[in-house]
């Protein structure tokens, strides 16, 4: 592989508020980043990409999706807005869907879905399971998700499955269902969430996990205050996702632990619910994530510029943390240290933008900034 010089960079971001440098140019080199600095001192090489003044940032990295899935809660979503209130009830829905689909359908909406996170500037996207909820459908899920991504979450505790005894559903989840998982996937999540699983549930499904070789992270306090917070701290979980309600204990003990906060305002936004809050977070020193949630339920949204533009507007982080936040705090969320940022050495995911500054992110909502997206030093994304 040959070498490859992006130049003209109008704005370069590297790793944060502390790394952003004007008129910069970046080197890649075997796919990672081999030379950053002022395009007034880069050095001969082979192949050159003139963004012409644009701004390039680190790739996102969004550490919470669920993609494997079959059909659509359009009229739920309609319902919502017409005053329902969302109770993560409509899970259901989308199990029946994914069971009766096919691997070719389901496979071809995965393709389309990272296909639309990566022309929105995504470089890296976790995939859980979660809609199968059978020993066999949740495996074939997690086959599925791991041709796209080796950041693979099995969710069998998603829900209890209709008709089905929630104690023999545990014990399913953290044995057979577990064994076949586990061969293609890195991490184990639980909806902790009153009407989904408790504590005690969550606790045990984490455990088994964990005693498997999985990462523990966790969906906790998207509804309610509950226990979830606490037990992913407890866990010393990668990320404690959602976080919508928290205590000040919650906040205290996230910021004294190793465990990120992951926010997730595409599912604020898309059940009209408060949003989390990311101040008290941040001000109190945890580390904060931003990813898209995706899923057909309770966020159908590829995008995380949009939910850097709603953690801006709606939670009060500036742009340069909404940005830390979907880049170096995605992969914090995934205990990754070589993408989330254009350090030298790291992994060369970036996103070229079509704007000048990092900041239009937010300052341009809903517009599609995205101009080229690399990958490992590729092109994924071409204007
Ligand atoms: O993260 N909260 C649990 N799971 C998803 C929603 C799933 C759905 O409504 O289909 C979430 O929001
Ligand atoms: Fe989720």
């Amino acid at each position: 592989m040959t070498s490859l010089l992006v130049t003209n960079i109008g704005e370069l971001t590297t790793h944060g508020p502390q790394g952003t440098v004007q008129h910069a140019s970046l080197i890649i080199d075997e796919g990672r980043v081999a030379w950053v600095g002022a395009k007034s001192h880069q050095p001969p090489t082979d192949a050159r990409l003139d963004v012409e003044g644009r701004a390039v940032v680190p790739g996102f990295v969004d550490s919470h999706a669920h993609l494997v899935f079959a059909g659509s809660r359009a009229v739920e979503f309609a319902a919502r807005m017409a005053g329902e209130p969302y109770t993560g009830g409509g899970i259901r829905t989308t199990v029946a869907a994914t069971r009766g689909a096919t691997d070719q359908t389901l496979h071809d909406n995965v393709a389309r879905l990272v296909a639309e996170t990566q022309r929105q500037g995504t470089t890296t996207v976790e995939i859980k399971s979660g809609y199968g909820l059978t020993v066999e459908d949740e495996a074939r899920s997690l086959r599925i998700a791991a041709q796209f991504s080796p950041e693979t979450t099995y969710l069998g505790a998603h829900v209890v499955p209709d008709g089905t005894d929630p104690d023999a559903y545990v014990r399913l989840v953290c044995g057979e269902m577990l064994d076949a998982a586990r061969p293609h996937a890195k991490w184990v999540d639980v909806f902790c969430e009153r009407g989904a699983f408790d504590v005690d549930q969550a606790r045990a499904v984490l455990a088994a996990g964990m005693q498997a070789g999985l990462g523990p992270r966790i969906h906790a306090n998207q509804l309610t205050e509950g226990g979830g917070v606490q037990l992913a701290v407890e866990l010393q979980a990668a990320s404690a996702d959602h976080c919508t309600h928290l205590s000040t204990k919650d906040v205290d003990a996230l910021a004294g632990s190793q465990t990120v906060a992951t926010l997730l305002p595409g599912a604020e936004f898309s059940t009209r619910s408060p949003y989390p809050d990311a101040r008290a977070l941040l001000d109190a020193g945890a580390t904060v994530a931003l990813a898209t949630d995706c899923n057909p339920g309770s966020s159908y949204t590829t995008s995380m510029p949009f939910c850097i533009a709603l953690a801006v507007r709606e939670m009060r982080m500036t742009p340069a943390e909404a940005l830390w936040s979907a880049t170096t705090g995605g992969a914090r969320a995934l205990r990754r240290d070589d993408i989330g940022h254009l350090s030298v050495g790291a992994r060369a995911d970036l996103t070229v933008l079509d704007a000048p500054s990092f900041l239009h992110l937010a300052y341009r909502p809903g517009v599609p900034l995205v101009h080229t997206v690399l990958r490992n030093g590729e092109f994924t994304c071409t204007p």
